[in-house]
């Protein structure tokens, strides 16, 4: 936990000749805007830099002791001192203590040390309306990534899992058919990879099954579970299988062999309680067996270490809304290596980010309206990463799979 919040602050560090002085720099935020722990701080724009940059700063010095800047170039003459707006006190910028703008003075807040993306997305998948071409998608759900930036996709309507090789306009079928038999599926909601087995566990979740599927050998492939309501899938470094439950509000853990599994969160009744779950969809597991759930019906992402008897809320959980607090229905959930939570926010049509104990979270793409265009979305249901970064979102309800680059 120490080392996630550390992560979440950003902290830079100004030097000065005498003094080597901390501060914390406020990025978006209004001038005067809150940026510490202490009321008294404020954020005071800089000269000089990008607009919306500003040092976080006692917000009453004296103004009679605040000289201007030197107007031709906005410099200070003496070193210790930063060029800032301070209407305030002045139209003109001031030359402002860098003494008061120490974090000693003014603790910072949480501040999440976002990678940014791209606002517009690419369509990587899909995006020819509905329908079950091999160009198309209808209703998808679940994605996973691998190394090479194949993408397999559990499209959900067209009852069948896709397979699009980097940059393909065509998707290929790699498990296909609406029905019961052991070969055919029937709404699969989630799909991901075994790298020890070399075989993609999927959520079979018409015939309430989960299926090892070898799609190089499929007469290999065996039903692991039978008879549950299956929505997302995990699996940890020791190969064990995570699964949640929709309809008991439970997440089980399946090693190779078992019959049913044993309850890792949840598993009392459907409730809003830290341990309850209501209507569970996507689930991820980290390096420390954590496991991150998107407690849909209750609007938050509830977090479970190993052995727990309850979860901690990490997303949401002020019901159903569209603030920054809020979530509406959170579907597909990943957390990257510095613990920073990213969940499909489907209701809202964005993908959030957020720090564990943090109050709210940050829009990373989308929360345009509902929509069709590159920088919106419909619906969204899975995410994932692939190995630069970039990020990939299932836009459910356009049919598409977007890709939206990092900035680096
Ligand atoms: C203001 O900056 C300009 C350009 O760097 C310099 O020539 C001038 O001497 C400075 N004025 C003062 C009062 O320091
Ligand atoms: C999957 O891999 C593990 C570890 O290599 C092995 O013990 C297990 O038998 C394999 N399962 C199947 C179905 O091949």
């Amino acid at each position: 936990m120490t080392t996630i919040n550390i992560h979440c602050y950003i902290v830079f560090i100004i030097l000065s000749i005498t003094v080597q002085i901390k501060s914390e720099i406020c990025e978006k935020t209004v001038q005067y805007g809150e940026c510490s722990t202490n009321i008294a701080c404020g954020c005071f724009h800089m000269m000089g830099v990008n607009d919306d940059i500003g040092v976080c700063g006692f917000l009453w010095p004296t103004c009679s002791r605040l000289v201007p800047c030197n107007s031709s170039d906005n410099s200070c003459l003496e070193s210790d001192k930063i060029c800032v707006h301070h209407p305030q006190c002045d139209d003109r910028p001031l030359c402002y203590p860098v003494a008061m703008a120490d974090q000693r003075i003014c603790p910072p807040k949480e501040n999440m040390i976002n990678s940014k993306w791209e606002q517009n997305g690419m369509t990587v998948a899909g995006g020819n309306g509905y329908g079950n071409e091999l160009n198309q998608l209808f209703l998808p759900t679940g994605l996973f990534i691998n190394d090479e930036k194949t993408i397999y996709i559990a499209d959900y309507y067209n009852h069948r899992i896709v397979e699009w090789n980097f940059n393909s306009k065509n998707g290929q079928i790699i498990a296909d058919g609406n029905g019961n038999g052991n070969d055919q599926f029937k709404s699969p909601t989630n799909v991901i990879f075994d790298k020890q087995n070399n075989s993609l566990i999927i959520c079979d979740r018409g015939n309430r099954r989960v299926i090892r599927w070898f799609y190089q050998d499929q007469i290999k492939s065996q039903i692991l579970i039978s008879d549950i309501a299956c929505f997302g899938l995990a699996i940890d470094k020791n190969g064990f299988i995570y699964v949640s439950d929709f309809i008991k509000g439970e997440v089980r853990q399946w090693k190779e062999g078992e019959q049913y599994g044993r309850i890792v969160a949840g598993g009392n009744g459907n409730g809003n309680q830290l341990n309850q779950l209501y209507y569970p969809t996507y689930i991820f597991i980290d390096e420390d067996s954590s496991l991150y759930i998107s407690d849909f019906s209750n609007h938050r992402v509830m977090k479970w270490r190993k052995d727990a008897k309850e979860g901690i809320v990490v997303a949401g959980g002020n019901d159903k809304g569209s603030s920054l607090k809020q979530l509406s229905n959170p579907e597909g959930v990943f957390v990257d290596h510095l613990g920073i939570i990213y969940v499909a926010d489907r209701g809202n049509n964005r993908i959030m980010s957020w720090c564990e104990e943090k109050e709210e979270g940050e829009i990373v793409v989308g929360g345009n309206e509902q929509g069709a265009e590159s920088n919106q979305l419909s619906e969204p249901s899975g995410l994932s990463f692939d190995v630069e970064g970039n990020l990939y979102v299932v836009d459910s309800n356009n049919h598409r799979v977007q890709k939206y680059l990092i900035d680096i």
